[in-house]
């Protein structure tokens, strides 16, 4: 299928009925679908679904630089880039082949992106969808050049959710964090769940490989599982952040939420020759 700027998109459905959407544009995941029609991922009511404007909501890929940590644009060019379908996508880890709900897309610095980063690479980005319903997200990026190089990467999962008021993150607590709110300066997670009443934008630094998002709403638990990502991105813009925002509704920060699986503190450095893997998958599971 193709969107309304004529850019193609991926359907792919498991056997069950459950789905899951990706653009060519940026490599987004747009929607995440369980088998009786639901929508598991926040796309906002105001996104611009116009080049160069990644779609706000959905999963943009923020890389080779999370944020403005660095010389790069905001969030590094991966996510404004037309990503290419691989037809002939090789075999990977057999935990990764997904049977026949999988596509491969892939990346490589244009002329101009090279000016920006001089850094050769190839970024395979399969996303699918599993038997069970599951959206996994397996990158490999590696070093085509003669020379190393390093990056950030996050992919930037922005949750559908009841209520923002009515919703707790397990899986973070005692961790330190840093706060972009305050000049990222480093804190250490003192309660025991992470519970929101005002603007979050954090990275969590080295958590476990599991991470519930509960939404006691609408009654559903997102688990994030990851791999070859240490940190954690959590973010909510609040009222104010939200309004001065083009994109987003002035009250739709209340629906979403953004829990990323990331590697940020400590950037991944690949040799020449290379490749790096980081595995996310996004599963519901039944509310206790
Ligand atoms: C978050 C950052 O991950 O992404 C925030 O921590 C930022 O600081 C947000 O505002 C959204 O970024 P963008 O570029 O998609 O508006």
């Amino acid at each position: 299928t193709r969107d309304r700027n004529g850019i193609e998109e991926i359907l792919l459905r498991n056997p069950r009925g459950a789905s899951t959407r990706v653009s060519l544009y940026g490599g987004q995941v747009l929607s995440w679908r369980t088998d009786q029609g639901e929508e598991l991922l926040f796309t906002s009511s105001k996104a611009i679904f116009k080049p160069p404007n990644p779609v706000r909501g959905g999963i943009p890929i923020c890389f080779p630089q999370f944020g403005n940590r660095g010389a790069l644009e905001q969030h590094g060019f991966a996510r404004k880039k037309l990503w290419v379908v691989d037809g002939n996508p090789p075999p990977l880890h057999p935990n990764d082949s997904y049977g026949k709900s999988f596509v491969d897309l892939l990346l490589k610095p244009s002329e101009d992106d090279l000016k920006m980063w001089p850094h050769s690479f190839e970024f395979r980005l399969r996303v699918a969808i599993t038997a069970e319903g599951n959206l996994a997200m397996v990158s490999r990026i590696r070093n085509i050049n003669c020379k190393p190089f390093s990056f950030s990467i996050a992919y930037h999962t922005y949750l559908s959710i009841s209520d923002i008021n009515e919703v707790r993150v397990e899986g973070l607590e005692t961790l330190d964090y840093l706060d972009n709110l305050l000049r990222r300066e480093r804190f250490t997670e003192q309660g025991d769940t992470l519970t929101f009443e005002s603007e979050v934008d954090r990275v969590y630094l080295s958590s476990s490989d599991v991470i519930s998002v509960f939404d006691h709403q609408s009654k559903r638990t997102f688990q994030i599982r990851k791999k070859g990502l240490p940190d954690v991105v959590v973010w909510n813009p609040w009222e104010k952040k939200a309004k001065a925002m083009a994109d987003l509704g002035d009250e739709e920060y209340k629906q979403m939420l953004c829990v990323d699986g990331a590697a940020i503190e400590k950037p991944i450095t690949l040799k020449p020759g290379e490749e790096w893997t980081g595995r996310l998958e996004l599963s519901l599971i039944p509310s206790s």
